[in-house]
């Protein structure tokens, strides 16, 4: 099933147009509780106005089966029937779990998705991942479901705080490199110092989930083609983990954007992707995102991390790898010598 998208300016109404082509009983909103404060009572949907709203804690650590049980409570405690309607409205959190409470009420029942960060407009709310985290493990319980229409408006986009833009850019930046060299370079020449123009960086996403989308049009189930859209993923995740062992969680974007640096370099190795384009990216990188700072006794717990990755196969590293932009190389196994020299060139180019 291909899903639809609408890019808007006006949220509200864009809501109240895709609810009156669905035929439906009962709306319900799940949102988190910054979102259900800020931003459901500000949506400006006529159809919402009396819409139960089903607040969730923030925060990833709220993404487990408990929210997920209260979800399900209040759906059943409020009469929602397999002919109703829930509405998410927030960042990858809540997309993934009121997708996933969708995915799974009275063996499914429809939903939207409003996302409220970049991340989410450009990945979590499209394509129709949906789940829960499970015995301390991301993701681990879920299901492919496609919501009935993403809704991406740039009122959300125009309010969020520059790290979080940045976070949301990494994915189109992996986009980008998935697609072609010339949508690179033109990613690349963004300056977040400067303001953006609101209306061409919608213009931007919209690009950018085109690509998510072909991806996952051409395989929704994520048997093949689809695993591109881990390119930078297998080394962004180590970090993340390393990060968390540290105490101190990094945001998934900005690991995201040092995956791929690594992951490129990776790619220039073992199928020639070009070192400028490697250069660019971490050049890129040190202006807008810093640095993830890791020495070469972190390498052996990366490492670790990594065979123990849902992308490893029989405990080898996996990563997807690019030939040049727009020419990703499945499952490419990785040796522990090489992931080593990747992280040495990494530490190099990003200065630490
Ligand atoms: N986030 C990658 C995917 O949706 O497949």
């Amino acid at each position: 099933m291909t899903q639809g998208i609408t890019y808007t300016n006006c949220v509200g109404e864009a809501l109240d147009s895709t609810l009156s082509n669905i035929d439906h009983n009962k709306t319900f909103v799940v949102a988190d509780e910054n979102t259900a404060r800020l931003v459901v009572t500000r949506l400006g949907s006529n159809a919402l106005a009396e819409a139960p709203v089903i607040t969730i804690s923030a925060g990833e650590e709220s993404k487990n089966l408990k929210t997920l049980a209260h979800v399900w409570t209040q759906l059943s405690d409020l009469g929602a029937t397999r002919n109703s309607i829930i509405v998410n409205v927030g960042g990858g959190m809540v997309t993934d779990l009121g997708g996933f409470a969708a995915a799974t009420f009275k063996r499914g029942i429809r939903f939207i998705n409003c996302p409220t960060s970049l991340l989410a407009a450009v990945d979590a709310s499209v394509g129709g991942k949906t789940g829960i985290d499970f015995n301390g493990l991301k993701n681990e319980i879920g299901a492919f479901t496609m919501p009935q229409q993403t809704i991406i408006s740039s009122c959300f986009i125009d309010t969020l705080p520059q790290p979080e833009i940045k976070a949301g850019y990494a994915e189109m930046l992996k986009h980008a490199l998935l697609h072609s060299h010339d949508r690179f370079t033109q990613l690349l020449k963004t300056d977040f110092n400067n303001p953006f123009n609101t209306h061409a960086f919608l213009k931007m996403i919209e690009q950018s989930v085109a690509i998510k989308l072909h991806y996952v049009d051409s395989d929704p189930l994520e048997a093949g083609t689809r695993r591109a859209l881990n390119l930078g993923h297998t080394v962004a995740h180590a970090f993340e983990s390393l990060a968390l062992k540290r105490g101190k969680a990094i945001r998934h974007g900005y690991a995201v954007i040092w995956g791929l640096i690594t992951e490129t370099y990776l790619s220039h190795k073992l199928f020639g992707f070009p070192s400028a384009d490697l250069y660019a990216l971490a050049q890129f990188a040190i202006e807008h995102y810093g640095a993830f700072h890791i020495t070469c006794d972190d390498y052996e717990t990366l490492i670790s991390f990594m065979t123990h990755d849902k992308k490893s196969q029989n405990g080898e590293i996996n990563c997807v790898l690019l030939s040049q932009c727009g020419s990703p190389h499945y499952d490419a196994a990785i040796t522990t010598d090489l992931m080593e020299a990747a992280f040495d060139v990494y530490r190099d180019l990003m200065h630490i």
